[in-house]
């Protein structure tokens, strides 16, 4: 008991008869046509539709095509009703959904054991569906965890890089962030802002291979020391290239010193050869290095800063992702994309 199957057909003996076979083992209520069998759904919905198939104004194949366009309605089972040996109308039941047929005249033990197994079928796919959907939900719980978590150590790794240097406190979450907006701007799709952003975060992680002393050196660097600090992408990008399942996570790292017109560093890539995602980066951190303090200088006036990057066009940057550092320096009225002084927030 506990399950409730609706019988509808417009034949009052037929629903006598069915009420009297099933109702000692399902709950059983009936219907004398579709319309009469809706509104009882309103009341109750049932587990399981016992349909005849041949009734006046709305016929079975009506009913199910009502019945299917409903949500709370669209999935319940429904066994047919039809005339002993009707081939033709078992094939139009199947195609539209029917689980099985029973023949009339009803036999009491065939309409009991269908009724039974359909119900017990249609039990399993629920919780089938349940289990799918709970396992669905842990997964992408688990995915986000450790996509945060992953995002986390980025961040830290990042923090670590410019702790080295006094100097660059901050500078790699900053050139993340411009270089995620430039991307934006740029009509990128919110992965790839995403993937632009961490592997900003990381362009300089070389610098960990660079001695501290160079770094921090107030003074003039000797051609030695230059050459060692130019090295940092290259280091970068190796210790990036580990990172299996991010494979692109380097491109950052090893390209961000690359120019447009192919005099920069490690490989002297131009134009176009430079992957998108590096001449982004380069833009943006050319444009942090200008607008944060230096040990020989102070943060370059706004003015200044858009006159080196327009004036960097095609020599240094890419001239589109350059014209969109300059729509965000004029957007910036207060000049607050910069790095903050000692209490600012
Ligand atoms: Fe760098």
């Amino acid at each position: 008991m506990g399950q409730t199957v609706l019988v509808v057909d417009d034949s009052g003996l037929n629903l006598r008869v069915a009420m009297n076979i099933l109702k000692e083992h399902f709950d059983v209520c009936c219907a004398n046509s579709g319309a009469a069998a809706f509104d009882v759904m309103k009341k109750q919905i049932p587990d399981l539709i016992l349909l005849d198939y041949h009734m006046p104004v709305m016929d079975g194949f009506q009913f199910i095509e009502k019945l299917r366009e409903i949500e709370e309605y669209k999935d319940i089972p429904i066994i047919m009703l039809t005339a002993d040996n009707d081939r033709d109308t078992e094939v139009r039941g199947f195609q539209a959904g029917v689980m099985d047929f029973i023949a009339k005249p009803f036999v009491n033990e065939i309409m009991i054991q269908r009724v039974g197994r359909i119900l017990e079928l249609s039990r399993l796919q629920k919780n089938l569906e349940y289990e799918v959907k709970v396992q669905t939900q842990k997964a992408e719980e688990r995915r986000n965890q450790v996509e945060k978590l992953s995002e986390e150590v980025m961040k830290t790794l990042a923090n670590t890089i410019d702790a080295k240097d006094p100097y660059t406190n901050g500078h790699s979450l900053r050139v993340a962030k411009y270089s995620k907006e430039i991307a934006k701007r740029a009509g990128k799709s919110k992965q790839e802002q995403k993937e632009i952003y961490q592997m900003a975060l990381l362009h300089d992680i070389g610098k960990i291979g660079v001695p501290d002393e160079i770094i921090n050196k107030d003074t003039r660097l000797t051609d030695e020391e230059y050459a060692a600090i130019r090295k940092h992408p290259a280091i970068g990008s190796d210790i990036l290239k580990t990172i299996e399942e991010i494979p692109d996570i380097m491109i950052g790292a090893r390209w961000h010193h690359e120019r447009y017109d192919g005099h920069g560093y490690p490989d002297g890539l131009a134009g176009t050869e430079i992957p998108e995602i590096a001449r982004i980066i380069g833009v943006a951190d050319a444009y942090d290095a200008m607008t944060s303090k230096r040990s020989y200088r102070n943060i370059l006036s706004q003015e200044v800063v858009r006159g080196e990057i327009e004036r960097g066009k095609c020599t240094q940057f890419d001239p589109v992702f350059a014209d969109i550092m300059i729509q965000m320096i004029d957007e910036d009225i207060k000049y607050t994309m910069r790095e903050k002084f000692k209490g600012e927030v």
